[in-house]
């Protein structure tokens, strides 16, 4: 694309952790540097779109970009000017008084009901807005291109638009995922809940060799072995579909978890076998021995995707399953590739090397829906 002294709208996801009012992990932000710098050099009028949390159509002052814009600027070394709304007055300004090489970044784009609609002449009318500011459209924003938005999927309807640096990035490794993988070929599983997962599961159990399974979605599983989970996270509505999946033999589910009295940083906790959860107590990590089971079966493997942590990093005490799996892939050979907000920040939360994976994606939701086979409307958007 000629870029130069054009308006062009990128599409990034900065949907970053924020704790009160802080970004606790700017991986999102700096995946999305290099894009809007190279339109930036090359004299673009970059007006920089995105979502944080979900605000559902309103106003939320907490979720403003506002900390968003500061560490962009901060980041990129120039300042970024943000609007003050996504396609109103103050976005109109903020595009027409850019500068070639300017940034802009526009607020909240869920606090508009139009971008995450249903009723396609809702979002439409927000997309012909959000055009309106734009004359290219650049999508960049990998995490949200399974989410017919919008800013994701109608805007790129309407201008000529091309993928940015990291949606190419992203794209090429998933492929390389359900293009022949190397096999032995692994997938680590976890995080909370099930139910979101059902489809990639069913998916991924006629493409993968292993499927090893932690975090809160566990217990489901255990419960579809016949074992009490205790308070732990559990969907018995998906005890069976989770006894079928066993059925496929390619599961491997932890022995034994670290158990707490309450769901506290400081809770009182141990280990003990997965027969064996005392009523009351609630696992929020998979066990050392797990965690040594699941690393020796990582060992063997050529190609692993990790989506989900195994346990709460977030607390020390229950932060060893999601530690040791981590490093057992910074060990391996293998293709390895981290998928997700949640286990990308655990591995920079826990200080291991970035550069010790073949890719850490930005994208949770979209990394596993491009795994199950599914079409992204942001990618089909930006093929059209
Ligand atoms: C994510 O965090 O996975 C993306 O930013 C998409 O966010 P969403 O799940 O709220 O649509």
């Amino acid at each position: 694309m000629d870029v130069a002294g054009r308006r062009v709208l990128v599409r990034a996801d900065l949907n970053v952790p924020l704790s009160q009012g802080e970004i606790t992990d700017d991986g999102r932000i700096k995946a999305s540097l290099p894009t809007i710098r190279a339109l930036s050099e090359r004299g673009a009028r970059v007006i920089v779109c995105a979502h944080l949390g979900r605000p559902k159509g309103e106003v939320k002052p907490e979720l403003s970009l506002a900390p968003v814009a500061e560490r962009l600027a901060e980041l990129l070394g120039r300042p970024v000017r943000l609007a003050a709304d996504t396609a109103g007055e103050s976005a109109r300004a903020a595009a027409a008084g850019l500068a070639d090489g300017e940034v802009a970044l526009l607020e909240n784009l869920r606090f508009e009901p139009g971008e995450t609609s249903k009723d396609d002449a809702e979002r439409a009318a927000f997309a012909d807005r959000l055009a309106g500011l734009a004359e290219l459209y650049v999508g960049d924003g990998f995490g949200a291109v399974h989410r017919k938005h919008a800013s994701v999927y109608d805007v790129p309807r309407r201008l000529p638009h091309a993928a940015g640096g990291l949606v190419l990035a992203e794209v090429e490794v998933l492929r390389r995922l359900t293009e022949d993988p190397a096999r032995p070929y692994a997938v680590v599983l976890g995080g909370a809940k099930v139910s979101d997962k059902l489809g990639v599961i069913a998916s991924l159990l006629d493409r993968v060799d292993l499927l090893l399974v932690g975090g809160g979605m566990m217990f489901t599983f255990l419960a579809a072995q016949g074992h009490g989970t205790g308070s732990s996270l559990l969907e018995a509505d998906q005890i069976d579909r989770c006894r079928e999946f066993l059925a496929s033999g390619k599961i491997v589910l932890p022995v034994d978890t670290v158990v707490a009295d309450r769901f506290a940083a400081d809770a009182d906790h141990r280990v003990v076998d997965v027969d064996a959860i005392p009523d009351g107590w609630m696992g929020l990590d998979i066990g050392p021995r797990t965690a040594a089971l699941f690393a020796e079966r990582l060992a063997d493997a050529r190609t692993v995707f990790w989506n989900g942590p195994m346990g709460v990093f977030e607390f020390d005490a229950f932060a060893n399953g999601t530690r040791v799996v981590a490093e057992a892939l910074v060990k391996s050979d293998a293709l390895t590739v981290v998928g997700g907000g949640d286990s990308a920040a655990a591995v920079r939360a826990l200080g291991l090397p970035e550069d010790g994976f073949s890719h850490i994606s930005t994208g949770g939701g979209a990394s596993l829906e491009y795994l199950e086979g599914k079409t992204l409307p942001g990618l089909s958007a930006l093929e059209a």
